[in-house]
């Protein structure tokens, strides 16, 4: 048997705990801003039925085609998919349990998504996303309120950079109009489409307006535009979002070759996009999905989500020098002999009681080098008990930054340790 030592799987990160102080902060934060516009958290698996992504997705896009973890449970037979995204799920999930019933519902989710893309900086195999889901809500106030509070979770983290792309794309049939043209657009020019346009052309047309393909770019961007078919309605929605974005001072740019990759759109997509991150500048984006919960089966119900990718983000966070957060130390408990010990978790466990977060020396030494890992703690304050101290009930406490040690009675050690630590 080789030993030599396993790797993580490519494009699979592990978040070290440096830097996971720094996610759970994040998290925290988020949290907060969404509870702060009425989100709910709600909680998915992370397989699901490969079925379900092939007809929320699109079968004819890079993630169904080239991009999913799908595997056969070697149990049952049944064809599983490691989620690419949230949505299809949270949608899903609301369809099981009948959420959408008598109440829209404003929902969100955070976790893994897996894509099997070619990893590079900001782009994983295995990524985080906080995905954000309104379901039953069909005004273009919604759509405003989301983008208004992606602004406003950047200026609370002090995001720099981030500048907001925005499209419509419509309903089916101006959609259905599109696509006839683009179809003979693109037979005109069938010598110049690459393997995946050729493929796509009769299949999924606007797919090939996603091309990434530098020899494409000059096709894809003299192709017929979406805008010249859009219905009344249509523009009136968009229109109304525009508004209510300039109201609040949004500055955004209308990209009329923003498409998504995903099929579910319709109507207004957005992307948050970033040019300090390289390629993968886009770190956040989204749009309405009209026609997505009819699509997995339940009574036709407006919807428009986002979801933002949590490594980009945090990138561009420490792009911008912000440092990583420490976990706090209120007590490090020093403590050398029998008996010092024995009193030493115990007074660790009441200090816990009182909610302080305390480390307790383990593994011994001398009380030299015991303070020289309390100091690099950077405990508050440390607790220091000799046998003698155990003897007479009492312990020292030293304050780390300053100030005299004192010896206090064990009953009284909670109420001095608070006292230096406010
Ligand atoms: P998406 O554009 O595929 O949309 O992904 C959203 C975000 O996830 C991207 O903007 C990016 O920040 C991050 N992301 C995507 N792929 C990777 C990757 N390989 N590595 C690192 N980060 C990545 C969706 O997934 C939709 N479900 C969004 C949505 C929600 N639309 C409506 N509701």
């Amino acid at each position: 048997m080789s030993n030599e030592t396993l790797q993580a799987v490519k494009g699979m990160n592990d978040i070290l705990p440096d830097e996971a102080e720094l996610w759970l902060w994040f998290e925290e934060e988020v949290r907060d801003w969404l509870h702060g516009y009425g989100y709910r958290n709600i909680r998915m698996p992370l397989v699901e039925p490969t079925a379900l992504f092939k007809r929320a997705i699109g079968e004819v896009t890079d993630i169904v085609e080239k991009e999913m973890y799908s595997f056969e449970d070697a149990l049952n037979g049944d064809n599983l998919t490691l989620r690419p995204e949230g949505t299809a799920s949270c949608v899903r999930a609301v369809l099981q349990h009948n959420l959408l019933y008598n109440a829209p519902q404003r929902l969100y989710y955070s976790g893994q998504m897996f894509r099997h893309e070619r990893p590079q900086k900001g782009r994983y195999r295995q990524f985080h996303q906080i995905g954000v889901e309104a379901l039953g809500f069909a005004g273009p106030d919604i759509d405003a309120e989301q983008i208004l509070m992606c602004a406003r979770l950047w200026r609370r983290l002090g995001l720099r950079d981030v500048a907001l792309q925005l499209n419509t794309l419509g309903d089916a049939a101006s959609r259905h109009r599109h696509r006839v043209k683009l179809i003979a657009y693109f037979e005109q020019h069938r010598d110049r489409l690459d393997a995946d346009a050729t493929r796509r052309l009769y299949t999924n047309p606007l797919r090939i307006l996603d091309s990434k393909n530098p020899a494409m770019q000059e096709l894809v961007a003299a192709a017929p535009g979406l805008s010249d078919e859009l219905d009344e309605e249509a523009i009136r929605h968009f229109d109304e979002v525009q508004a209510v974005l300039k109201h609040h001072d949004v500055v955004f740019e209308i990209n009329p070759r923003l498409v998504r990759g995903l099929d579910y759109y319709n109507r207004t997509v957005f992307e948050w996009v970033t040019t300090r991150l390289g390629a993968q500048g886009t770190v956040c984006a989204g749009g309405r999905y009209d026609g997505l919960v009819e699509q997995i089966g339940g009574k036709p119900a407006p919807a428009m989500g986002f979801a933002m990718g949590v490594e980009r983000l945090l990138a561009l966070l420490q792009e911008d020098g912000m440092a990583l957060p420490k976990a706090e130390v209120d007590v490090y408990v020093v403590h050398q002999g029998e008996l010092a010990g024995r009193l030493a978790s115990r007074v660790a466990e009441q200090l816990r009681d009182d909610r302080l977060h305390v480390l307790l020396h383990c593994g011994g030494g001398s009380f030299k080098s015991q303070m020289k890992k309390a100091d690099a703690s950077g405990a508050t304050v440390a607790v220091v008990i000799g046998d003698d101290e155990a003897q007479a009930g009492e312990v020292s406490v030293k304050p780390m930054r300053g100030g005299e040690q004192v010896r206090v009675k064990v009953q009284t050690l909670v109420e001095t340790v608070n006292k230096l630590i406010k």
